[in-house]
């Protein structure tokens, strides 16, 4: 049992983990189900039973509430309740965690394979000598798209029921998730409407169009998050971009990868936007090899997760960093959680180092990475000390979308 986010969690584990939110108050907990019954989906969810409980002083009924048509491991189980009162069950707070598990992630890897590149890990020579260490690069960005996202996007609308992929798929993206959708949305044949602020860079803009989304552009991101709301309230499917368990499952299958083909890994370096990345990759990789050290890195003005792990609760930012993809404006609860748990330390970079980094690895490994993906060279030059001859560290090579102008804007402001 610990304590999270001012009420207690009870782990009942008779089959499956089993978590019972219980607020300090019936206000606490009215005031969260408000939250929840808002942003809830129920239409993806369905009644799947009944379980009676008796827990310290609360006594109450609970129904659970499973996905319907996945495989999903975890159960939910969210009780508002003080001594017989039953509140309500919901499926997502700021407040409650999703505990992903290694098994979700395998079984995420089984429905997405057929969608997915399973991409490489290499050792890297001169990365190596300059680290004086085994610096190995997992080179997602190879990854149809040019990003890890379509292994979460697949995930996710794989899991959808036949009525909800004809409803079609909204998401709000100025970046690679966009283009994860949409790719996915094009092979599955489910329609996707993409959100996007009007500053978004043109290449994005174009590979999401040339994947069949239709594109709708906003003048800011909260006008962007405005119009996806109408498109939900009008019935379409909404995929957040990380707050999403299905998506960080997803996500996830980069660590299975990693541990093939690097079964001596000692370390992981992984950058963080909202988080779905890291939280699977973590989940999976200390599930599967608990001495395996994961560091993380954010860019200087798009560290929400930086500032997280400060507050200890999810803080909302603006994001300012040139590394755009990094740029969520808090990190999900459940990532948080994980990083609580599971990060050896997390690194904050400047856009000039991270660039640096981008030039070295285009360089010299031949990669074209982006600024969200060339960070964790940057971060491992911090975190060198803590590299031995014996170790063996992955870089994870998460993204590769830049445009040369994007290159050139760089220079110009950063050299
Ligand atoms: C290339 C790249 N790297 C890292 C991230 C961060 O992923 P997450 O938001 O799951 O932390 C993103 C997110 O857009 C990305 O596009």
């Amino acid at each position: 049992m610990h304590r999270e986010g001012g009420g207690e969690v009870f782990d009942f584990r008779p089959s499956l983990p089993i978590l019972v939110y219980r607020p300090e108050s019936l206000t606490a907990g009215r005031h969260l189900m408000g939250q929840l019954a808002n942003g809830n989906q129920p239409e993806r969810l369905f009644e799947n039973g009944r379980v009676h409980h008796k827990s310290r002083n609360c006594h109450c009924e609970e129904r659970f509430l499973r996905r319907s048509n996945s495989l999903f491991a975890h159960w939910r189980l969210l009780c508002f309740a003080r001594d017989d009162t039953c509140g309500g069950i919901f499926k997502h707070s700021e407040k409650d965690v999703t505990m992903i598990t290694l098994n979700d992630v395998r079984s995420a890897g089984q429905t997405i394979a057929p969608y997915v590149k399973r991409t490489p890990t290499e050792r890297n020579h001169t990365l190596s000598e300059r680290l004086r260490t085994n610096v190995y690069l997992k080179l997602e960005l190879f990854q149809k798209t040019g990003s890890f996202k379509p292994r979460g996007a697949f995930n996710k609308m794989l899991h959808l029921r036949d009525e909800e992929k004809e409803r079609g798929v909204v998401a709000v993206s100025g970046g690679n998730f966009a283009q994860g959708v949409a790719y996915a949305g094009k092979v599955l044949g489910v329609r996707t409407h993409i959100v996007m602020p009007q500053y978004t860079p043109h290449n994005y803009v174009a590979a999401t169009k040339s994947y069949g989304a239709q594109v709708e552009l906003l003048p800011d991101v909260q006008a962007a998050f405005d119009r996806a709301e109408e498109y939900k309230r009008q019935g379409w499917i909404y995929f957040h971009p990380y707050d999403d368990p299905d998506i960080m499952q997803g996500h996830g299958t980069i660590g299975l990868e990693l541990l093939e083909d690097v079964p001596q890994l000692t370390d992981v370096i992984i950058s963080v936007g909202g988080g779905a990345l890291m939280g699977g990759n973590a989940v999976v990789i200390k599930e599967l090899k608990p001495s395996v050290r994961i560091w993380t890195v954010e860019t200087e003005g798009a560290d929400a997760m930086g500032r997280a792990l400060q507050a200890g609760k999810v803080v909302h930012i603006r994001p300012t960093s040139l590394a755009k993809t990094l740029g969520a404006p808090y990190v999900a609860a459940d990532a948080l959680w994980i990083a609580q748990r599971h990060v050896e330390d997390h690194i904050i970079v400047s856009d000039a180092q991270a660039f640096r980094a981008q030039v070295l690895l285009l360089e010299r490994a031949k990669v074209l990475a982006e600024l969200a993906a060339s960070c964790t060279l940057a971060a491992a030059e911090r975190l060198q000390d803590n590299f031995s001859s014996a170790d063996h560290v992955v870089l994870v090579l998460c993204g590769g979308n830049v445009s040369l102008d994007d290159l050139t804007e760089y220079k110009r402001l950063l050299e």
